[in-house]
């Protein structure tokens, strides 16, 4: 059976990690969450003294692209994927407060998003891949076999993101989470350089009212039929 690539692009908050996590699982794909590899090379900058007063050395972080190790190894034990820095297992490091705060910024560089989009290009090399991200339908993988375009009202992604913060005891409001989505929105869509925006061929799933379980199956019905 044909070993397609799959794009699953979409706001932030929305569930596409998680979506394209059980797709892989289900079809023995590689994922690939690509959000995480903009947060990697975040951590690095911060790591590396590149922030200085909130001011980010954009020179000094382009210099370092070259030798910085940004990958993932399958933990087998877990089932989890991991994200890599340098060899060093960062999947935790990479969700705090300061990477999220910077990562926007980190993303909208042109030279980091080269660097990326080749490292993506070549993970994805052969299909059997579902990666996740704002870019993969359009940038990365125009011709990809299938493009989800993932959305859900910002009101229901705050509460989602609400919910999960809050039971991992993360003390927060809700409107202050729904102020940074749609801050977030704003700034994925309005970036000058491979901005969020829907591919033409990609297929939209507005997951408000769908439980995990029903994207999932809706997913599946596309893939079953490119195959
Ligand atoms: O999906 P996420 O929230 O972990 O993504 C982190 C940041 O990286 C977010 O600000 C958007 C950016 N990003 C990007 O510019 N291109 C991608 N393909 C994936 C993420």
């Amino acid at each position: 059976m044909k070993r397609l690539t799959i794009a699953i692009d979409g706001f932030s908050s929305g569930g596409k990690s998680t979506l394209a996590r059980t797709i892989a699982a289900r079809l023995g794909y590689v994922f690939v969450d690509s959000g995480a590899m903009y947060r990697a090379v975040t951590l690095y900058a911060l790591r590396h003294g590149f922030v200085r007063e909130g001011a980010l050395d954009e020179a000094a972080l382009i210099a370092a692209m070259d030798e910085m190790g940004v990958g993932f190894r399958f933990d087998s034990e877990s089932g989890t994927s991991r994200v890599l820095l340098d060899g060093e297992d960062v999947s935790g490091a990479i969700r705090t407060i300061e990477v999220s705060d910077l990562v926007s910024r980190v993303s909208s560089i042109g030279a980091v998003r080269e660097k990326l989009v080749a490292a993506q290009r070549e993970m994805g090399r052969g299909g059997g891949v579902v990666m996740d991200g704002r870019d993969i339908g359009t940038v990365v993988f125009p011709d990809a076999d299938l493009k989800i375009f993932l959305t859900a009202d910002p009101l229901v992604r705050a509460r989602r993101r609400y919910d999960e913060l809050r039971a991992g005891g993360v003390d927060v409001s809700l409107a202050e989470i729904e102020r940074n989505i749609r801050e977030r929105d704003l700034l994925d869509q309005t970036r000058e350089i491979s901005p969020l925006r829907q591919a033409p061929d990609a297929i939209v799933i507005d997951n408000s009212d769908m439980t995990p379980q029903e994207q999932m199956e809706r997913v599946m019905e596309l893939v079953n039929s490119k195959r």
